[in-house]
């Protein structure tokens, strides 16, 4: 039986940090209003010239490193983004370019902020299946770029970023257990209803939100498919040694460890610097914590996403990285 492993992982922030203090001085609100009510004190953004493949360029080159493999070894690049830097190509054909990669399959996933998630959870099913021996899997985004700055009920949560993981086919897990969910009648509570035809906007370009419904949706979804998940792979939450959610607000980070029985000590948290980078969320958290050397080799570690569509998911691994 063929397992796919994480190798190796990388992140890149845009340079520019959006702290609570500047938006005070731009729209209605207080650093006590954001702090308290989502965790956020700054985000990253991008500068005008950063593209989603620019950051995940960045992002791949430092996992590409910490696994030890060059661009001849990668088989397959997928990219979770929702701000893509074309129509088309995908960003993960531009990415591919970039990085000098000249074999193999590259596309995109769109599942907004359950993006990354379900992008390792498809490069999983390449590389236990044969098809790929070496998978690039990134989360990139400039959301910056989605927000309506005048409007305070948005523009507060989001940031731009990038994380990636090279993953890569072993005799042992690896990846455990995933699981991936959608609800299409839900599309209305988070969107950016836009797009480009004949030549010109329609819809709506700015993003556009029922917080409240969003925020109660994430917090039902991802403790009952944290449930899932664990059961499948029959993995007590005692067990876990790392829950990595998607870092969209600390008080629905902190819900679902609650309502799942994880001690926060056990929960990798970002939010309060990166903000919510939407599919960029996941991996920048997964890194940031291998980085600071919190995962052991044996750890058991949940991810999960959460984000437009609706959609939601879980990944469960067993942290075994190269080397
Ligand atoms: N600064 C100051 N006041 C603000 C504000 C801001 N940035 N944003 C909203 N307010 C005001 C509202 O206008 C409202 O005022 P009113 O009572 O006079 O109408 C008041 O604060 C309370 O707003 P409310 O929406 O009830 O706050 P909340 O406690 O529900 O928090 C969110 C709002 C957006 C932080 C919260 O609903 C949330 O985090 N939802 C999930 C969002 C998310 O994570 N989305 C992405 C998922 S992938």
């Amino acid at each position: 039986m063929i397992y796919s492993r994480i190798a190796g992982t990388g992140s890149y922030l845009p340079e520019r940090v959006v702290t609570n203090r500047e938006l005070e001085t731009r729209i209605e609100t207080s650093d006590e209003w954001i702090v308290s009510r989502t965790g956020i004190e700054a985000r990253h953004v991008a500068a005008d010239a950063e593209m989603t493949s620019d950051l995940a360029l960045h992002a791949s080159r430092e996992a590409m490193r910490a696994a030890g493999v060059g661009p001849g070894d990668i088989d397959l690049i997928v990219v979770a983004t929702t701000t893509p830097d074309m129509v088309f190509p995908s960003t993960a054909c531009l990415l591919q370019d970039k990085l000098g990669v000249r074999q193999g399959a590259a596309f995109d996933v769109q599942a907004v902020c359950t993006g990354f998630i379900y992008a390792l959870a498809v490069a999983d099913k390449f590389v236990a299946g044969g098809g790929s021996r070496c998978a690039l899997v990134v989360g990139a985004e400039v959301f910056s770029r989605l927000l309506d700055w005048n409007d305070r009920r948005t523009c507060i949560l989001f940031g731009d970023g990038a994380g990636a993981v090279v993953l890569t086919a072993a005799d042992g897990p690896g990846i455990l257990r995933s699981h991936l969910h959608a609800d299409g009648s839900l599309a209305h509570i988070l969107r950016v209803a836009g797009g480009i035809a004949h030549g010109e906007l329609r819809g709506h370009p700015f993003l556009e939100m029922r917080g409240g419904e969003v925020f109660r949706f994430a917090v039902q979804a991802l403790s009952s498919c944290a449930q899932e998940t664990l059961a499948a792979a029959g993995v007590a939450v005692e067990e876990l040694d790392w829950y990595i959610p998607h870092q969209a607000n600390i008080r629905i980070l902190n819900a679902i460890a609650e309502k799942i029985g994880v001690p926060p000590e056990r929960v990798v948290t970002t939010v309060a610097r990166h903000g919510n980078t939407s599919a960029a969320s996941v991996p920048l958290a997964l890194d940031t914590a291998v980085r600071a050397g919190k995962l052991k080799t044996g750890d058991r570690v949940l991810l999960q996403g959460v984000g437009g569509g609706m959609t939601w998911g879980s990944v469960l691994l067993r942290w075994s990285p190269a080397r």
